[in-house]
């Protein structure tokens, strides 16, 4: 793990954390240093926009403005950035015009599981506000084709934004639910789904207040219509992934079985990300049991490499017999 300092967030020694939430996260983790970590602030990072900027040149310049880069060991491009004064990487010249692209660490993750190649033919099927689809246009050089799906019309607004200023050029924009796609054969299909966010908490101690368990039930179900239908939208062949800004079992590992267990020529294939410490999978969680193909999936704690929380898993669709 790259060594900083852990600052933590003032006024945080209170916080109020609901009961259910610690007896939770103290079954799945190390709940003391789970919480420390969530209660400092997150590093920012950055991803040099190859479509339209050089690695080297923009970390040279962002540099010479008293800028402190750090490569992250993932992510080719990809950069923890600080500044002495702490001055707000959002007001660079170089974000405004598209060079690059604020997004955390380990959001740079389900892209570079998903591997799209230049002429694919991908559906990012909640793409809003499309920190992974500028990601992919530039794995793709913007060539093929990237559609970029959304179901809310104001988070459409700043994806159709962030695509402009990235300038990719091999997208199309879609307004729906992503469980509307129908007979389509994509070569690849992102399902960043929407989550409780549980990953988030250390940039958003909101989460923690509006945590409840009783709403796992219904985002997980909405988590496994999406992804179901990803499945049903790729081509034999094809590759998918599923990911989600939550540690909550029922939101990952259960929606991974339910497709598992869906369709049997699903599999989980697994993926390496260098430098990046992966957390063992949940196989088993309050008298539910996983597929034990789950375990090929990555479980990101924030305290394992000093990042959000997230999780990750790649499944192949099999080439019919
Ligand atoms: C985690 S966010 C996606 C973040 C985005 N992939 C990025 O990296 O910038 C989840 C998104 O799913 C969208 N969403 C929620 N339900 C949806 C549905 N049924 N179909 C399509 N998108 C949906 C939300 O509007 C939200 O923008």
């Amino acid at each position: 793990m790259v060594e900083h300092k852990l600052t933590a967030i003032p006024n945080t020694e209170n916080v109020e954390i609901k009961q259910g939430f610690i007896d939770r996260y103290s079954k799945l983790t190390d709940w003391e240093e789970f919480k420390k970590y969530c209660l400092c602030f997150l590093r920012r990072s950055i991803r040099v926009n190859t479509l339209k900027a050089d690695i080297e040149e923009t970390r040279k310049s962002i540099e010479s403005k008293g800028w402190k880069l750090e490569p992250i060991p993932w992510c080719k491009g990809g950069f923890f950035i600080s500044h002495p004064d702490r001055k707000d990487v959002g007001n660079l010249w170089e974000h405004h015009i598209g060079k690059i692209y604020v997004q955390e660490s380990v959001s740079m993750l389900p892209p570079l599981a998903l591997d799209p190649k230049p002429g694919d033919i991908v559906l990012d099927m909640c793409a809003a506000p499309g920190s992974k689809t500028t990601q992919m246009a530039a794995m793709m050089k913007n060539q093929g084709l990237l559609i970029a799906n959304d179901y809310k019309g104001m988070r459409i607004q700043s994806l159709g934004i962030n695509l402009q200023r990235s300038a990719a050029s091999n997208t199309i924009v879609t307004l729906m639910s992503g469980t509307r796609y129908k007979d389509f054969q994509f070569d690849k299909i992102l399902v960043d789904a929407p989550c409780s966010g549980t990953g988030t908490i250390r940039k958003s101690l909101k989460t923690l207040r509006i945590w409840n368990p009783s709403m796992l039930r219904k985002i997980s179900n909405e988590q496994f219509r999406l992804a179901e239908n990803a499945f049903l939208n790729l081509k034999p062949g094809g590759v998918m992934v599923y990911s989600t800004c939550s540690l909550e079992p029922e939101e990952n590992e259960a929606v991974v079985t339910r497709i598992l267990n869906r369709f049997d020529n699903a599999k989980v294939e697994k993926v390496n990300f260098p430098g990046l410490k992966i957390g063992t999978s949940v196989m088993e969680f309050e008298g539910v049991k996983y597929h034990e193909e789950v375990k090929d999936s990555v479980r990101i704690w924030p305290q394992d490499n000093d990042t959000e929380g997230f999780f990750v898993c790649r499944i192949k669709k099999l080439l019919d017999e």
